[in-house]
């Protein structure tokens, strides 16, 4: 088969297509033909920090059909339509065959595409759980800083869909996504800052942005929380190490780390299904063109997610 792998010795670039052996599934299984994966900042994180696949190839988040099943796979059989998120099973989506735990995949709702399936794993279960996390309730005002990214635009749906009133906070490039994606208020941070504003909400997403743990702490009502999604690894450092000092108050700071969950997956595709939630998809590669998606993922501006469609 074809797949993108890693190699850090490399002179030049580090992930190129080449041919590999396709895997065989194990008895507990399944061999995924992947139609479509998604790029996520899990990825160039584990190659910066030497979390290298057994496989030497990356990629999280998969949609295909099923080809093989190992002999005690009970819930699935070839030719379903599955998506999964493989960080916790090895990675290896950016290929064409990867072979993993069957509990690592739920069935694909017909309506999805592949690559809108693909672009949910990581990016829509984290916004989830972000929003599970600080307790979201209805008509709470939510602030969600770093809006325009993957996790971003499944967090400003999830939290209108919570019946909250959201302001995303985004770059002139978002704004008009935060505005289709009906955000009831929008903060270009290349204009103006929450900061500046005066306004106070009840819950805020950290997922990007350069801001201090203060500023957070300030535009917090009180009793409300602040959830640290991502950022620089030196901002998530911070929040760790200082945030319990900080915020010793009613408000609380929390660290989120997103756990791969196949019940919140699931519950993400059927409110893309039933047009709740839409994904938001910025730009499209195909496999061979795997390290450019991954640059410009890297480069901190998505517009949404970012999708490798294979053959
Ligand atoms: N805690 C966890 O378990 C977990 C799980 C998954 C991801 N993460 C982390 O979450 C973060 C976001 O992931 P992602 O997949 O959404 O990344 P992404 O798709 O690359 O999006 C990053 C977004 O951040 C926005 N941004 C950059 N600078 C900003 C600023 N100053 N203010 C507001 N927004 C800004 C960019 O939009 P603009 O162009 O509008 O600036 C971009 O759309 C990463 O740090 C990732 O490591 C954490």
């Amino acid at each position: 088969m074809k797949a993108i792998i890693y190699d850090k010795k490399s002179a030049g670039e580090q992930l190129t297509l080449q041919d590999a052996d396709k895997p065989m599934p194990s008895e507990n299984q399944v061999l995924v033909k992947v139609h479509a994966t998604s790029v996520n900042a899990a990825d160039y994180r584990s190659m910066k920090m030497g979390l290298i696949p057994k496989s030497k190839i990356f990629g999280a988040d998969v949609a295909g059909t099923i080809e093989a099943v190992g002999k005690n796979v009970k819930n699935y059989f070839v030719g379903d339509k599955v998506v999964g998120d493989l960080s916790a099973v090895g990675f290896g989506g950016f290929a064409q065959y990867v072979a993993a735990d069957e509990r690592a995949f739920v069935l694909k709702p017909q309506s999805v595409s592949f690559e809108m399936a693909a672009s949910v794993p990581m990016a829509g279960v984290t916004a989830y759980q972000a929003l599970i996390k600080g307790n979201i309730q209805p008509g709470q005002k939510v602030l969600i800083c770093g809006a325009g990214g993957g996790v971003g635009t499944f967090a400003v749906q999830l939290a209108k869909h919570f019946q909250t009133e959201v302001t995303a906070v985004c770059s002139t490039n978002n704004v008009s996504i935060m505005k289709q994606l009906k955000a009831d208020h929008v903060i270009n941070y290349h204009t103006e800052s929450f900061t500046e504003k005066g306004e106070q909400y009840d819950l805020i997403l950290a997922i990007n942005g350069n801001y201090l743990l203060s500023d957070y702490k300030k535009a917090l009502s009180p009793q409300g929380t602040v959830v640290i999604v991502g950022g620089s690894l030196s901002q998530l450092l911070k929040s760790m190490l200082l945030g319990k000092l900080l915020f010793l108050g009613s408000e609380k700071l929390m660290n989120l780390s997103a756990k791969t969950s196949t019940s919140d997956l699931h519950k993400i595709l059927k409110l893309i299904e039933s047009g709740v939630v839409i994904p938001i998809i910025d730009r499209r590669y195909p496999l061979d063109q795997t390290a450019e998606a991954v640059k410009y993922i890297q480069k901190g501006h998505a517009h949404g997610k970012v999708i490798i469609n294979i053959e």
